[in-house]
């Protein structure tokens, strides 16, 4: 009979941990992302019973609310963007351990009142001094609130003090170095957890799994196989109501520098020694020191950036982003950004990644595609005239799945090939939707698990990639030369050229 033996390290990571008791401290209490991410996130994960019972929240923001309007207030958030309230009781637990204190971040003194708040707490609710901060405000408070906290020594205890800072981490690569700077003077890298909510996504988790859990791919995943990569993070949305922050950071920012790098950087790596955070993110910062523009000197051939002008969605018309309320009629801001990149280490040297992302774009959808080198030699007759290389794509939302493409024989006496895909879907197979990041990011940072937050080289590294493009253009332009796209289209033409001079074509999705 043969024995079947149980990995001790998968044994391990499967076991479910709870997070000790803590204080959950939230700056920007009251704004959208605490009403609508984190906190039906950490009611879910209370729901799941994944938190130990003294878990505690404290809010602060500026408004004057009492803890009682603060805890309706989340428990709207919980039944409108949650999985809502099923049982009265619970929620009342929970409930129980939310807190609001009003305070300005600015000041040395709300400070020190909240730190007496807190010690208060761990002597009611039995919370022993762990704290996670998190920082969901506008980066321009990133500073001070640090340095606050720092001075009113609340990040002193590197094992019971975390803190989780929301993105943009910096404007550009000076800007990050000196926040960085900011944070490790304050506390150790081990407390802090940047946030890049893509890292908190299955489907992106699912590509290590993917490449190093199964031996036929990774063969074939480096220049001898590889043509090109072509990662897309396209959006049906606009604005919406973030112009004031929009207008400042445009699409390089708020999506490529982060979320895209991200993803090139987990496709690119290389096999981490082991799946500590430490090992993962040595070899993501590696892919990104090696990850620069693909055409430095001429980077209109590698950078194109667009705006959305009016068109239609879904059957209705829309505005263009120049004419969305809080956009300054001459804005240069880009809603639309296509990179070519290259990653210049022994696996990749010279495989393109071609990098899009773009708001008011026909439908939401996000994919890696690995598209494969073509036969040498065309010997079957193919339905399409023309080789079909084989495309690899990973398709991270929604639909989550991967799906292969290859070419099979048509039926019938002839020896023709059609294209054809294999198809993999999360929900088919797992018969479960896969759960929000935010409820993944903030279980590990409970847990004190940095594998999914970037750390503070990475972060730098992400920046660098970016930072001539964005001087390139925030130089003066006339706002004529921003190429615009009709809304409800995928590019503007010039993002065409960029990869058609290459001889390659954008996929369609
Ligand atoms: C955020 C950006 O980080 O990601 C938003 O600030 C964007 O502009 C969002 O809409 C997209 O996230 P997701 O998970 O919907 O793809």
């Amino acid at each position: 009979m043969v024995a079947i033996l149980e990995n001790p390290l998968r044994v391990g990571l499967q076991q479910e941990r709870t997070p000790e008791p803590l204080i959950m401290v939230i700056f920007g209490a009251s704004g959208d992302l605490t009403q609508r991410k984190l906190i039906p996130a950490i009611y879910q994960l209370k729901k799941e019973r994944r938190l130990p019972p003294e878990i505690t929240i404290v809010g602060i923001a500026r408004r004057d609310w009492s803890d009682d309007f603060f805890r309706e207030h989340l428990r709207q958030g919980v039944e409108e963007f949650g999985n809502g309230i099923d049982s009265e009781e619970l929620w009342k637990d929970f409930a129980e351990g939310i807190f609001y204190f009003s305070g300005n971040m600015d000041q040395p003194e709300s400070y020190e009142q909240m730190k007496a708040l807190l010690s208060e707490l761990d002597g009611k609710r039995g919370t022993r001094g762990n704290r996670v901060f998190y920082l969901a405000v506008s980066p321009k408070f990133f500073k001070p609130a640090l340095k606050n906290l720092g001075a009113a020594g609340m990040l002193a205890e590197p094992l019971k003090q975390r803190i989780v800072i929301e993105k943009p981490f910096g404007r550009d690569f000076s800007t990050a170095k000196s926040l960085n700077k900011v944070v490790q003077k304050v506390c150790d890298e081990k407390q802090v957890y940047r946030i890049d909510h893509y890292l908190g996504k299955e489907t992106v988790q699912n590509i290590l799994v993917f490449r190093f859990a199964n031996a036929i791919f990774e063969p074939l995943w480096n220049r001898q196989f590889v043509d090109h990569v072509q990662i897309t993070v396209a959006e049906s949305v606009g604005v919406e109501d973030r112009a004031g922050y929009y207008e400042t950071a445009g699409a390089l920012r708020d999506m490529v520098q982060n979320h895209l790098l991200q993803l090139l950087a987990i496709t690119a790596m290389e096999p981490p020694n082991a799946l500590d955070a430490d090992s993962i993110r040595n070899e993501k910062t590696k892919v990104l020191q090696t990850t620069n523009i693909a055409d430095i000197k001429n980077l209109e051939r590698a950078a194109v950036r667009g705006q959305y002008a009016a068109g239609w969605m879904r059957g209705k018309p829309v505005k263009g982003y120049r004419e969305e309320e809080g956009v300054n009629p001459e804005s240069i801001t880009p809603t639309f950004v296509a990179l070519k990149l290259a990653v210049d280490n022994w696996r990749w040297k010279g495989v393109p990644f071609y990098l899009r992302t773009g708001k008011m774009m026909p439908k939401k959808v996000t994919e890696i595609s690995i598209h494969f080198r073509e036969v040498p030699l065309l010997i079957f007759q193919s339905a399409a005239q023309q080789a079909s290389p084989n495309i690899l794509s990973m398709r991270i939302q929604p639909n989550e799945g991967i799906s292969l493409r290859f070419e099979a024989k048509m039926p019938g006496p002839q020896l023709r090939a059609r294209t054809v895909n294999m198809d993999f879907s999360y929900g088919s197979s797992f018969g479960m939707s896969t759960a929000d990041a935010y409820h993944r990011l903030l279980l590990d940072c409970m847990l004190g698990d940095q594998t999914l937050f970037t750390r503070a080289d990475e972060v730098e590294e992400a920046w660098r990639v970016v930072t001539p493009v964005l001087n390139a253009w925030e130089a003066p332009t006339d706002p004529a030369l921003v190429p615009q796209y009709e809304a409800g289209t995928w590019q503007p033409t010039e993002a065409e050229f960029l990869i058609e001079r290459d001889g390659r074509r954008w996929r369609r999705l």
